[in-house]
């Protein structure tokens, strides 16, 4: 695969509950966990999707709506063509004793580290979070492959009641943890961040910003303080990239390029 966009029909639906869906190709491309492929729906838009799994013959990205680009996706039937180009930017590093820590739709790029992980025989412990219970994606599949896993939703309907950050320093004592991954919305970032620095683990999270060439040219997703391209340099960051990023957890740039 390349960063030319080429066509390919949905091969299979998975519908986790409304409006939360895992879609299916046939595979066109290795990738590595934490990389995004750009998914092209014509007359609509081009927006960048982490590769949430990979089979021996297929690949899959899970979305959950919020606007117009992902509603729309959420209309896909099996056998629509859709354009993907990529894999692209950098993903995660394998870390042993590690924790991984999900938010949301944030859980997607986790799946496919947990199954690397496994695959490596290296333990981790998972901390998934989310609205509600299906949202949860793929809750069994992390049950399986990690040596624990603690669940906790917003609205109590899976797992304990309440956030993913707060019982975090108590599960990182209890769990021996070494190294933090993580996935979701900024504002998790920011929390873990805070709770975690003091203590000298070293961390990866996979951020997100709005993104256009996906491949470094148009500076749309260039980090304010760091230079840094999301979509080459990252999006997965390390403890040291951020300490140079000044807009963590604040207003970043709309479509147009401009901050808000
Ligand atoms: C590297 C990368 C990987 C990504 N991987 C995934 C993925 O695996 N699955 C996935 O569903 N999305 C993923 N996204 C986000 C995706 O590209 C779109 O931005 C998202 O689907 C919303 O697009 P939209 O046009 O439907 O909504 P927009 O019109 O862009 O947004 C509508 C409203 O929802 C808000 N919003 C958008 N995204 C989020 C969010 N994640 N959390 C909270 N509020 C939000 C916006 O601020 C806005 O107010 C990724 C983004 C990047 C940069
Ligand atoms: S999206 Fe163009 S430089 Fe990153």
């Amino acid at each position: 695969m390349s960063d030319l966009m080429q066509t390919f029909p949905v091969k299979r639906i998975i519908e986790h509950g409304p409006g939360v869906k895992s879609f299916y190709f046939d595979r066109m491309t290795d990738a590595v966990a934490g990389q995004f492929v750009n998914v092209w729906l014509p007359g609509i838009d081009e927006k960048p999707y982490s590769v949430s799994a990979l089979g021996e013959d297929w690949l899959e990205i899970s979305v959950k709506a919020y606007g117009v680009f992902s509603g729309a996706m959420m209309k896909l039937k099996v056998g629509d063509l859709v354009g993907i180009r990529g894999p692209f930017g950098k993903g995660f590093t394998f870390r042993d004793n590690a924790l991984i820590i999900g938010g949301g739709i944030g859980i997607a790029p986790l799946r496919i580290l947990a199954r690397e992980l496994s695959e490596r025989n290296f333990r981790f412990v998972s901390l998934l979070g989310a609205a509600t219970a299906h949202e949860v994606i793929f809750v069994d599949d992390f049950r399986r492959r990690s040596s624990n896993c603690y669940v906790t939703t917003d609205d109590g309907t899976l797992g304990k009641k309440g956030l993913v950050t707060d019982d975090l320093l108590e599960i990182i004592k209890k769990e021996k943890i070494e190294f933090v991954y993580a996935a979701g919305p900024e504002i998790m970032f920011v929390k873990i961040k805070e709770l975690i620095d003091p203590l000298g683990i070293a961390y990866e999270f996979c951020l997100e910003r709005y993104m256009k060439c996906g491949i470094g040219i148009c500076g749309q997703c260039t980090l304010d303080g760091s230079g840094i391209r999301l979509c080459v340099e990252g999006p997965v960051l390390n403890q040291d990239d951020l300490k140079a990023v000044t807009e963590l957890g604040l207003p970043h740039r709309d479509a147009s390029g401009r901050r808000v």
